[in-house]
């Protein structure tokens, strides 16, 4: 996943587009890129490395002179990170420069082609061919925007594309597919960005860009065309984020901010749709017709989202008594999946934009099944393509290690569970009016654990210099066993594995030796005894037991182990979004303690936009 920026006003672009790319930096960092359209020409300047080397490079942006400009921070896909297969990119004229968020799958086909009519490339990316075939559709009927759309008609695959041509230096072109794109309306000059953060600053009047259309962006104003080149009017959406909403906010951390955010989260998630004790979901269309009609359940979602889907499937199968399939999107899509009519597919997506889990949305519902999603990004693709979404209403999330979107996913999902359960008549109304209560003592219950963070910080020492560390636990503890590994895991750079305690004996205890931190999750009250003599299983080859349990169990735990984290009590069903909690802060506090950067792990991205 990229981060693309684009400016045209009166100012200078150069800073503005610099600024832009320092709140996109968390979609890919590795390398950075502006390209200026002043004097009758196009000036690029870009870089392996993060923003700041760029913007070191170009001393803040003075070195680039014009009003017009377009900008890229990337997260490699084809050609490794370095200055060459950085964005932008030129055409073999240098009066074309493109950038580019997605993955152009035939560019090799375009680029043997276009190599037979003597085009050369110097990078190794998918979207030089982009750059090349402007140019040679340009060079053939002498009309930018025709040869821009015979350009995207014979590219498969995704992109956002940002495009600037130095015989139109007051425009910008933009279009989009399977990739964010939005438009920003500013007072002194309109823009053009992968998501919000990078245009709060400028201006709160957005519309995003959907599947095929087109834009021209210039200082008068923005012109948008449907696939079939019709200019059209699309709706505008007013921003009310405040802009330190996509700021650190005095944290050491994004992460560290969006964990410690995560109760005014749940509130904001859950106020408006718990209404005098009853669940309301005036955002879900579906009549109780439809929802009593429900065939066959499925959660679909990858990483975090497919751990909230797997706490998920033990709390709507107890409270609807119906089978509830959780599937990674990135194996769904690709397995001719038994789904259809009268089928709902809950989707999980914080981005709203990943790919895989697009993919299997499409898949889903190609087959005639109902789609349901569960997004954080208001207008993102996901959202816009499903028949319901429920919004998690979490705000900016930077860091690439989920936190309150994860939580935040989870208590909309478990609303869903008792929506779903009284329309359908399955769940007894003491269970359900006793989860409504505890929903809403979740803030109260979250801040009272976070109180207790410098426990955690010291419990930290105890994984921090090993290279193996185990999460174990049974039904829930075991659902949230996954998130509180891949936590770790992401940030720390730790191997860790979430195992299920009952499995252990199975084979993978005999990785557990001398000074092994196991976490051993024990909150879910009905299986706690079993979790105890899991405990002892791994205590009697050595292993170092950190426990995470209720407060009602907690002085049972501490006469076992090594060290007990405790939890409010709670029904249930809400365990794992209180449990959660202190797993992503004893993640954090390893990883700080390793000197790893947080915010911004090796390797990852913040939303997954390639397969
Ligand atoms: C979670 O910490 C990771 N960043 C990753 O697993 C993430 O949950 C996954 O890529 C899915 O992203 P999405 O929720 O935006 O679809």
């Amino acid at each position: 996943m990229c981060g693309i920026v684009g400016f045209v006003g009166q100012e200078q672009a150069a800073p503005i587009l610099l600024d832009g790319l320092r709140r996109l930096e968390y979609r890919g960092y590795d390398s950075a890129g502006i390209a200026v359209c002043g004097d009758g020409a196009i000036q690029v300047s870009k870089t392996r490395g993060r923003l700041q080397a760029l913007s070191d490079l170009t001393h803040g942006g003075a070195d680039l002179t014009g009003s017009l400009g377009i900008g890229h921070t990337r997260w490699a896909t084809h050609g490794e990170p370095n200055d060459i297969n950085a964005h932008p990119h030129l055409s073999r004229s240098g009066r074309i420069a493109v950038v580019h968020n997605g993955i152009i799958e035939n560019y090799m086909e375009l680029k043997l082609q276009l190599m037979e009519k003597g085009y050369t490339f110097r990078s190794e990316t998918d979207t030089e061919v982009v750059a090349q075939l402007l140019d040679y559709y340009y060079a053939g009927c002498g009309d930018f925007f025709e040869a821009l759309t015979c350009t995207i008609n014979i590219v498969d695959g995704a992109y956002a594309l940002g495009i600037i041509c130095a015989d139109y230096p007051d425009r910008i072109f933009a279009t989009r597919k399977d990739a964010p794109l939005l438009l920003g309306y500013g007072k002194d000059g309109n823009y053009l960005a992968s998501d919000v953060t990078a245009l709060i600053r400028y201006t709160r009047d957005i519309v995003y860009m959907d599947d095929g259309e087109l834009a021209i962006l210039s200082d008068k104003g923005i012109r948008i065309y449907d696939r079939m080149l019709r200019p059209m009017d699309k709706e505008h959406h007013h921003i009310d984020w405040e802009i330190d909403a996509a700021e650190k906010g005095g944290f050491a951390h994004f992460m560290l901010k969006e964990i410690m955010e995560q109760p005014r989260a749940i509130r904001e998630a859950t106020a408006a749709r718990i209404q005098d004790g009853r669940v309301v979901l005036s955002d879900l269309t579906m009549t109780p017709e439809q929802i009593r009609g429900i065939r066959k359940l499925y959660i679909v979602a990858c990483g975090s989202s497919y751990h909230v889907g797997m706490v998920g499937k033990y709390n709507l199968e107890k409270l609807l008594r119906r089978n509830v399939e959780v599937c990674l999107a990135s194996e769904f899509r690709y397995s001719d999946p038994v789904v259809g009519e009268g089928d709902l597919v809950i989707i999980i997506s914080q981005s709203g934009e990943t790919l895989d889990t697009m993919a299997a949305l499409r898949e889903a519902k190609k087959r005639g099944a109902r789609i349901l999603s569960i997004v954080n990004v208001v207008g993102s693709s996901i959202a816009r393509e499903s028949d319901d979404v429920l919004y998690t209403w979490a705000g900016p999330e930077i860091a690439v290690a989920t936190t309150k979107a994860y939580s935040t996913q989870m208590a909309v999902l478990n609303l869903l569970g008792l929506y779903f359960g009284d329309v359908m008549g399955t769940t007894d109304y003491e269970t359900y009016s006793n989860a409504v209560k505890g929903i809403l003592a979740l803030p109260e219950q979250m801040e009272k654990i976070l109180a207790a963070h410098d426990q955690i910080r010291e419990l930290a020492q105890m994984c921090v210099d090993h290279d193996d560390v185990f999460f174990i636990g049974r039904n829930l503890d075991y659902a949230l066993s996954l998130e509180g590994s891949l936590k770790l895991k992401e940030i720390s750079y730790i191997h860790s594995e979430a195992y299920p305690s009952g499995e252990l004996k199975h084979g993978t205890i005999s990785l557990i030796e001398e000074g092994t931190p196991v976490i051993a999750l024990g909150t879910y009250a009905p299986l706690f005894d079993k979790a105890m003599s899991n405990v002892v299983e791994v205590q009697a080859r050595g292993g170092q037991v950190l426990a995470l349990t209720t407060e009602s169990h907690a002085a049972a735990m501490s006469e076992r182990v090594d060290a007990v984290i405790a939890i409010p009590d709670t029904e249930p069903m809400l365990l794992p979004q209180l449990g959660v909690v202190p797993l992503q802060m004893l993640a954090y506090y390893i990883a700080l303690a390793r000197g790893c950067d947080i915010d911004k792990p090796r390797n990852l991205a913040k939303s997954v936009t390639v397969e």
